[in-house]
């Protein structure tokens, strides 16, 4: 078998996006779904059909399964333990990473290749520049169905710890849903002057674009565990978020997203660190 035939478990939105892309880009697919219509469109694109797991996994070397949830993939691929000996897996399921770490031991008991993955892309955007998957866990793996990989999205393999990739896959969407929030509480505190949050937008982006240049400076710090002489101390972002806060409170507002960082920076400051940089927060973070 060639490494151009891949089966694909799981069709839902971003299953059936990860198989069409690798139909696209040339490979021989076959495809899976518990509900198999969802197999029909595939098959029309030039997919063969599996009637059952037990084809799909035997249909090609290597199987990518995007189920629900890990529970799923458990009771999917767990019968068949024997039959994916010798065969790599490649799970772009969402899960834990120590749900990862324990598919990982499962697999090596029994003589399979696990690669542990996390999609950072809508399903439109599968199979194009603007998606990314991160992996980790067998190397062999990712270095052998390179090319299959790479027709999914930009393939970053972070370490052979499987759990490695779903850490990552959190700390983005962590960064990103403070970044959310933070704009939908922007959005309705500039709305109590009869501002739209579409022309808010520019200046929000403009701002944004600074934080982001930021992130250098508190990657550097929280690296080196030295807080001294940051630009901007806790003292000085303690009186912000309380401004920020009370001025929400005044406006009718719900100051709730920003209360969990101001309650860090009280303590940094009770703590006796007022004058630490903004990144010596993470130090009550680890705490
Ligand atoms: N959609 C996204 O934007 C996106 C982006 C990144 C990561 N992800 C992750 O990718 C995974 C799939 O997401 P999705 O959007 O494709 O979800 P979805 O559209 O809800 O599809 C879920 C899939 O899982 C199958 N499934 C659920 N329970 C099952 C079981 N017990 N046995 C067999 N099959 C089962 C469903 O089969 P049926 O069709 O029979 O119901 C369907 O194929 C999730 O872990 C999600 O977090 C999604």
């Amino acid at each position: 078998m060639s490494t151009s035939e891949v089966t694909v478990i799981g069709l839902g939105t971003l299953g059936a996006a990860l198989a069409a892309a690798l139909i696209r880009t040339g490979h021989r697919v076959t495809v899976w779904n518990r509900t198999p219509a969802k197999a029909d469109a595939l098959v029309a694109q030039g997919a063969a059909r599996a009637d059952t797991v037990a084809e799909a996994v035997a249909a090609s070397p290597l199987l990518i399964v995007c189920v629900f949830d890990t529970a799923a993939v458990r009771e999917l691929i767990g019968p068949y333990g024997s039959a994916l000996s010798g065969k790599a897996v490649v799970n772009l399921t969402t899960g834990s990473p120590e749900e990862a770490r324990s598919l990982a031991e499962w697999a090596a008991a029994r003589g399979i290749s696990y690669l542990d993955g996390a999609v950072m892309a809508v399903p439109e955007a599968v199979g194009t520049p603007d998606a990314f998957v991160l992996y980790s866990g067998s190397r062999e793996v990712f270095d052998a169905h390179r090319r299959s990989l790479d027709s999914l999205g930009a393939s970053h393999f972070l370490g052979t710890d499987a759990g490695v990739a779903e850490f990552h896959d959190l700390g983005l969407l962590s960064a990103g849903y403070a970044t959310m929030t933070g704009f939908l509480h922007a959005a309705a505190l500039v709305g109590t002057a009869g501002v739209t949050a579409r022309d808010f937008l520019p200046l929000a982006t403009s701002w944004l674009t600074g934080v982001v240049a930021f992130l250098a400076d508190l990657a550097r710090e929280v690296d080196s565990g030295d807080y001294a002489g940051g630009a901007s101390s806790v003292a000085i972002n303690q009186v912000a978020v309380g401004n920020i806060v009370r001025a929400s409170r005044a406006a009718g507002i719900a100051p709730d997203v920003l209360l969990p960082l101001k309650e860090l920076l009280d303590t940094g400051a009770a703590d006796g660190n007022g004058s630490d940089s903004f990144a010596s927060l993470v130090e009550l973070l680890r705490r």
